[in-house]
């Protein structure tokens, strides 16, 4: 069992056959539903360098379009949430409605052969599943065949009863593919998460793949603020588990050498109250995860400089890196 070839990491040209394989014919992850909640509520997204938006419409539809003017291609919303009535291209000031058509465009003069009902937003596909909201492009199969058996692993967890109460996004220097091999094993937390390891049982950690998603589970000591279970799904989202709450997670390519990961945090209890509390789970949580990019930054640079060839993945704790890597593989068929 070796560690993918980092030419896969390292060569420019496999993320656009990453694009074309995996991420728009997979399901996305844009994070809580409750994002869009209200008509007119709209939340815009790269999904590996594909803008997106999904807007809930006046009649209560959800719709999802290609961030992309059928002009000449400006993108209309900026990444991020908001509420609009219509969208206004910003370049040339076209009009669409929130069911994608085109309402005007404004000074464009006289063409017999111009329709405005030629000329709509390319929809995409949306899904919710359990509070969550799912966008893909071209998908392959539906959303509940790729969540596959996570849908049995969170059956006993009242994941659609917790509010979103904060958002983050981090940017960091290597590849999504180094970051996601180290969010799938524990093999690391011994080296790079002291405070971490201190609070649970290691020797007990353990790792397993499953249909669509890979499971690590460790008893947490007391004071922990994880419930001991981190969950990863095909091809790039992650849940954790906290006492009353959890996170979410994306990770999503911006370049072959840039990653930004996009977390959204949920409490049963988003009382005030509790706020200090909620702020202390979050701010350990960033604080762990912060300390895999700087390991994830210095490893994709050994990638880059061609002083690396792929090494063996331990039995024990690496089993979730190499189902991921077969994952990729298979995609990418190579
Ligand atoms: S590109 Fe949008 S109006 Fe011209
Ligand atoms: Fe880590």
């Amino acid at each position: 069992m070796l560690n993918l070839d980092p030419a896969l990491y390292v060569d420019p040209a496999v993320l656009p056959r990453e694009r074309d394989t995996i991420f728009t014919r997979t399901w996305q992850l844009l994070g809580p539903v409750s994002q869009v909640k209200d008509r007119g509520q709209y939340v815009a997204a790269d999904l590996a360098g594909a803008k997106v938006f999904v807007v809930r419409g006046r009649d209560g539809q959800l719709r999802g379009f290609r961030n992309v003017c059928r002009h000449r291609g400006a993108k209309l919303l900026e990444e991020g949430t908001g509420r609009c009535a219509t969208i206004r291209c910003p370049y040339h000031q076209w009009v669409f409605d929130d069911t994608g058509r085109l309402v005007t465009a404004p000074w464009f003069g006289d063409d017999p052969d111009f329709n405005p009902a030629d000329w709509p937003l390319e929809p995409i596909h949306v899904a919710e599943w359990r509070g969550l909201l799912f966008a893909a492009i071209s998908p392959e199969t539906d959303l509940t065949t790729q969540l596959g058996e996570l849908i049995a692993e969170l059956a006993d967890e009242p994941i659609e009863t917790y509010q979103a109460a904060a958002t983050d996004r981090v940017v960091f220097d290597a590849n999504w593919k180094v970051y996601t091999d180290n969010f799938v094993e524990g093999y690391h937390i011994p080296g790079v998460h002291h405070a971490f390891f201190a609070a649970i049982e290691f020797e007990q950690f353990k790792t397993t793949a499953h249909k669509g998603f890979i499971r690590m589970t460790a008893p947490p000591r007391d004071g922990l603020f994880y419930r001991g279970k981190w969950l990863w799904m095909w091809p790039n989202w992650t849940l954790s588990l906290f006492e009353g709450g959890m996170n979410t997670s994306r990770i999503n390519p911006l370049a072959f050498d840039r990653t930004e990961q996009i977390y959204h945090f949920y409490f049963a209890d988003t009382s005030e109250a509790t706020a200090s509390k909620r702020a202390s789970t979050i701010a350990g949580n960033l604080a762990v995860v912060r300390e895999d990019y700087e390991v994830c930054v210095a490893t994709h640079k050994n990638y880059m400089s061609g002083g690396y060839s792929s090494g063996p993945l331990s039995p024990r704790h690496e089993q979730g890196v190499h189902y991921f890597q077969n994952k990729v593989k298979e995609a990418l068929a190579v």
